[in-house]
């Protein structure tokens, strides 16, 4: 099973695909997961996304692109994965359709969570993020059984460089310019599901399940 996630920042892409992941079965691909991972660990590719991801710009398509299909080689993709946060731009999401159609492979779905600009800085202001697994948390809607530790693999909780509100509204907007053309562009192919990510997590995630079966 093939997934791309969209929604904007804050929808609940993260939240959502390490359920599907656990489900189905297959991995949870995050380039902003990578990416943050490769900032920890203080690599070449850590020190240029940080320029951008600081400012809520995208990382350039050039970086984005190697890294990704470096990680589609690996054997856990054999049976397929869940994409959250690639492709965000146009061009991203061509270079896919062309990787897979080459490899006579294709996209079953692209789930489109959708929650109004409106909700999303409340969320992410109260949004808590695992750096050793990218498990996802919210203080009031989503709150671990301890606090500050994760649920999953007991690493600890921080927030977000580029979850101050400044931040977070210039992502939206790059949101919207750069990655919100891509529903279009699934809908052009045939695979576009719309999900109402103002529900609960758990009724996300029931509808979700609806769509894969
Ligand atoms: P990325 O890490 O992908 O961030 P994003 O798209 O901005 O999305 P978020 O991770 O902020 O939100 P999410 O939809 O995963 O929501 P979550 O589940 O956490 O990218 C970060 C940066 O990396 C980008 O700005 C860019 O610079 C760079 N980058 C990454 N990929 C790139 C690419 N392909 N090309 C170029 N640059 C790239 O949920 C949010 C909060 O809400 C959580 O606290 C959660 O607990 C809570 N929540 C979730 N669901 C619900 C619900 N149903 N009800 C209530 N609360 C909920
Ligand atoms: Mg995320
Ligand atoms: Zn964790």
């Amino acid at each position: 099973m093939k997934i791309v996630m969209l929604g904007a920042p804050g929808a609940g892409k993260g939240t959502q695909a390490k359920k599907i992941a656990e489900k189905y079965g297959v991995p949870h691909i995050s380039t902003g997961d990578i990416f943050r991972a490769n900032i920890k660990n203080n690599t070449e590719l850590g020190k240029k996304a940080k320029e951008f991801m600081d400012q809520g710009l995208l990382v350039p398509d050039e970086l984005t692109l190697d890294l990704i299909m470096d990680r589609f080689k690996q054997d856990d993709c054999k049976n397929g994965y869940v994409l959250d946060g690639f492709p965000r731009t146009i061009p991203q999401a061509e270079a896919l359709t062309k990787a897979l159609t080459e490899a006579g492979e294709k996209l079953d779905y692209a789930i489109n969570v959708e929650v109004p600009d409106e909700n999303i800085v409340t969320r992410m202001s109260g949004r808590r993020a695992c750096i050793a697994c990218g498990g996802t948390y919210h203080i009031v809607f989503n709150p671990t059984k301890q606090e500050g530790v994760c649920d999953a693999c007991g690493g600890g909780l921080v927030l977000r460089d580029d979850d101050k509100p400044e931040t977070v509204a210039k992502r939206l907007t790059v949101y919207h310019d750069q990655t919100s053309p891509l529903i279009a562009y699934y809908k052009g192919q045939g695979i576009l599901k719309d999900v109402d990510g103002t529900k609960d997590v758990a009724e996300v995630f029931n509808d979700i399940v609806g769509i894969l079966g």
